[in-house]
């Protein structure tokens, strides 16, 4: 497909770009004319393992092959020091920084019951604490300069529910509130920051059980999606055209775009002489049972396969 240059002379920076999502977004955005540096601090699904500098290297590579702009950064997103230096390195190599898309992440999938400490905390660490420091970072330069865009990564894991995944859940509903934060704080200076919740084949999908024909069959759906396909809305967010566009969140499936809702009150009761929990009981709870939000999970509200 033709390119419009809709990134010309930006410059963006992709966490977790040396796979999936990550690598798409980083491939369009050049192909849009936008300097990128691709982080990727290269590590296993689950955050283990050491760190391997092939993967953003090789979506570097395939960047410059293109005619296009990038640089590599191993940096861990996890870490204060690596958030700043990767956002350094964008304005040392290219000059300055308009947009930054926090996409690292790691899974830790685990039955609440059965949680370690280490699993919520390392999984909060790459998502929800990565997103804040790489956004800090960035924040010091959007603000002097009074422009910038930010693109965070969230789930319906967490904006819906999902089986084994409190700590994922908390992380990328925790990325909501930032998100949102950080549109009202930063407004003022002409910064705008959207959230994007995916749902893409990828390695990190490959954790998904397929035990059963019915979890078999969910699974075979879930691989039709490309993780080419979230790129477009991610690469809009950062551009200029975006421009009105702030405080939001988009889910992405395949040819289907969603804006998600955000929670507002759904029903009010009063009494005038105050509650009780008997009063609660009696009237309250049955006022406002019809309107309960049933508990979900993602696969029940988005249960008709990708278009
Ligand atoms: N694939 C989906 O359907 C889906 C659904 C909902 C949300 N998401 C979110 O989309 C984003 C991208 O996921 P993906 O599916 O492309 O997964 P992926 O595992 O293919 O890519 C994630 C990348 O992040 C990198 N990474 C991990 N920890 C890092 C750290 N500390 N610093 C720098 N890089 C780090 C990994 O090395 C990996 O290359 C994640 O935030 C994920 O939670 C994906």
């Amino acid at each position: 497909m033709a390119s419009s240059q809709m990134l010309k002379d930006k410059v963006v920076l992709v966490t977790g770009a040396g796979r999936g999502i990550g690598r798409d977004i980083s491939l369009l955005c050049a192909q849009e004319g936008a300097k990128v540096v691709v982080n990727d601090l290269g590590g296993a699904v689950d955050g283990e393992g050491g760190g391997s500098q092939t993967p953003a290297q090789q979506v570097v590579d395939e960047i410059v092959k293109a005619g296009g702009k990038a640089s590599a950064n191993y940096d861990s997103v996890a870490e204060p020091a690596g958030a700043e230096k990767m956002v350094k390195q964008a304005v040392e190599v290219f000059g300055r920084i308009d947009g930054v898309v926090n996409n690292a992440g790691i899974l830790r999938d685990r039955i609440f019951h059965k949680m370690s400490h280490m699993d919520w905390t390392q999984v909060i660490a790459v998502h929800l604490m990565g997103s804040f420091y790489v956004a800090r970072a960035a924040a010091n330069y959007f603000r002097e300069q009074e422009s910038g865009a930010f693109v965070h990564f969230t789930s319906t894991s967490g904006l819906i529910g999902n089986f084994g995944q409190a700590n994922y859940a908390a992380a990328k509903l925790g990325i909501v509130g930032l998100s949102k934060s950080i549109a009202l704080d930063m407004q003022r200076y002409n910064v705008r920051s959207n959230c994007v919740s995916p749902f893409a084949w990828s390695r990190m999908i490959g954790t998904i059980p397929a035990d059963t024909p019915e979890q078999q069959a969910r699974l075979a759906r879930i691989q039709q999606m490309s993780t080419a396909k979230i790129a477009p809305m991610v690469a809009y967010l950062l551009t200029d055209a975006a421009k009105e566009v702030t405080g939001q969140i988009f889910a992405v499936r395949m040819n289907e775009i969603y804006l998600m809702s955000q929670p507002r009150p759904i029903r009010s009761v009063h009494r005038s002489e105050g509650w009780t929990p008997q009063t609660i009981a009696e009237t309250a709870i049955p006022a406002m049972r019809a309107s309960f939000p049933k508990l979900e999970r993602s696969g029940d509200v988005f249960n008709w396969d990708p278009i």
